[in-house]
């Protein structure tokens, strides 16, 4: 794992895609926290669907919940038309975690004792989920004997209890048993899933599981049989990130024009020769699955219209050579159905950022690394490179700074920033 704050300049990890939270809403005052409760869990990027006990509704309605969490508010255990939509087997099933706010006396009775008699405390039995609780009540209720020994039992059964904050009541008392703030709870739950996350990625990799193709290095094109068209790029991004992605887990296929360099350990190499083989080479890799697609190659824009097949004499002064457009491999395979995550590079020696976030925009991209190649430390040949990084991202570009480092450095930044990018994307 790479040590975060060292290496990005501003980065938010905040969002968790994926992940899907019953929001357990039952009979107290704070319910009315609950609402706040769905915006700051939907703010983080979690699906919410909220369950409501006929108590709850005495304080809030249903529609305030369904408004605020996009979904039909559930409520009744044995309602064949609810039960249509989602039973409670699936709810149950569908939820990755349970969280009770305000979790009322009567609840946690419920489930310290296991009865089924209302959607929520069937939901209980019925779920693998991690169930969170976050008690709300009188301090005095707090404080009951029976209330310590069901939160006890709740503890022993697995479930993570939300200690209730002290300070005044809406009782008029003073104590322990207000529900803590939903900024609270909501950064909480995060944490929780970012805590998974890490663990994840630190057992198996960044890219576990991940398809990652890589076009590198230059294309050749073909004036006749002994001559061509190439450019100066030696492939060595390419080739460093292909290492970097199969030590993140992932595999790993590199579509290579000609360079010299070792096929990294683990990685499929494909060499190719032109952009068009380049090109083909990369659409095959769609069928295959292809996950993320990361474009380092210095593609030749041009390629010459008629190659000769026999080797062009020297005859005059001049040669006209005429040149037609090759494809754009990147845009091309961002545009395809089976679309993977689209990394793109950009190589500049002015405007190097305004022209880079346009590449990204007009290819399509959802990535692009860029250099400014007017640098004499840093860029095609040398072994040492530093890039500003642009994502594309729900309307607007964010973009991350990759201060100068060796090649393999940066291409283990590249990895970090695809697989955050990723999860974001999800
Ligand atoms: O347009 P420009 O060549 O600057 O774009 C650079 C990016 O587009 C790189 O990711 C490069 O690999 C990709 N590209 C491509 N096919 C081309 C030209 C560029 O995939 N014909």
């Amino acid at each position: 794992m790479q040590q975060k704050g060292k290496l990005f300049v501003s980065f938010d990890l905040s969002v968790i895609p994926n992940k899907n939270i019953i929001l357990a809403v039952t009979g107290g005052i704070a319910a009315y926290k609950s609402a706040i409760l769905v915006r700051r869990l939907k703010d983080y990027g979690f699906d919410v669907r909220v369950v409501m006990t006929h108590g709850a509704q005495a304080f809030i309605t249903p529609l305030t919940f369904q408004a605020l969490s996009g979904y039909p508010v559930h409520t009744e255990l044995l309602d064949p038309e609810a039960e249509a939509g989602m039973g409670h087997i699936e709810l149950a099933r569908w939820a990755d975690l349970i969280l009770v706010a305000p979790a009322s006396c009567d609840t946690l009775a419920k489930f310290a004792q296991g009865l089924a008699d209302d959607l929520l405390s069937t939901l209980y039995l019925a779920t693998k989920a991690p169930v969170w609780v976050a008690p709300a009540m009188n301090q005095q209720m707090w404080a009951a004997k029976a209330t310590q020994r069901n939160l006890q039992t709740l503890v022993d059964d697995g479930v993570h209890v939300i200690m209730p904050d002290a300070g005044a009541q809406a009782c008029g008392d003073v104590g322990l048993g207000r529900m803590p703030e939903p900024e609270q709870l909501a950064y909480q739950v995060r944490e929780y899933f970012h805590k998974a996350q890490r663990a994840i990625a630190e057992k198996f990799g960044l890219l576990a599981g991940q398809h990652v193709v890589i076009t590198a290095g230059p294309t050749r094109e073909a004036i006749d049989p002994v001559r061509y068209i190439s450019n100066h790029s030696t492939g060595k991004m390419g080739f460093s990130l292909a290492a970097a992605c199969y030590a993140a887990g992932a595999k790993v296929s590199l579509i290579a024009g000609p360079v010299s360099l070792d096929t990294p350990n683990g990685v499929k190499r494909v060499n190719v020769s032109s952009a068009v083989q380049m090109l083909d080479e990369s659409l095959k890799t769609l069928e295959q699955g292809c996950d993320i697609f990361i474009a380092t190659a210095a593609v030749a824009d041009y390629r010459v219209a008629q190659v000769s097949d026999q080797k062009i004499k020297k005859s005059g002064d001049e040669l006209e050579v005429s040149l037609i457009k090759n494809p754009d491999i990147v845009a091309t395979i961002a545009q395809q159905a089976q679309r993977p995550f689209m990394v793109g590079f950009a190589a500049e020696t002015q405007n190097v950022e305004e022209y880079a976030a346009g590449k990204l925009v007009a290819k399509n991209l959802d990535m692009i690394a860029c250099n400014d190649v007017s640098r004499k430390d840093i860029g095609f040949a040398s072994d040492e490179n530093a890039m500003v990084v642009f994502f594309a991202e729900q309307y607007h570009l964010k973009k991350r700074e990759l201060e100068k480092a060796s090649k393999q450095e940066i291409a283990q930044q590249l990895v970090e920033s695809i697989s955050d990018a990723l999860r974001r994307k999800l």
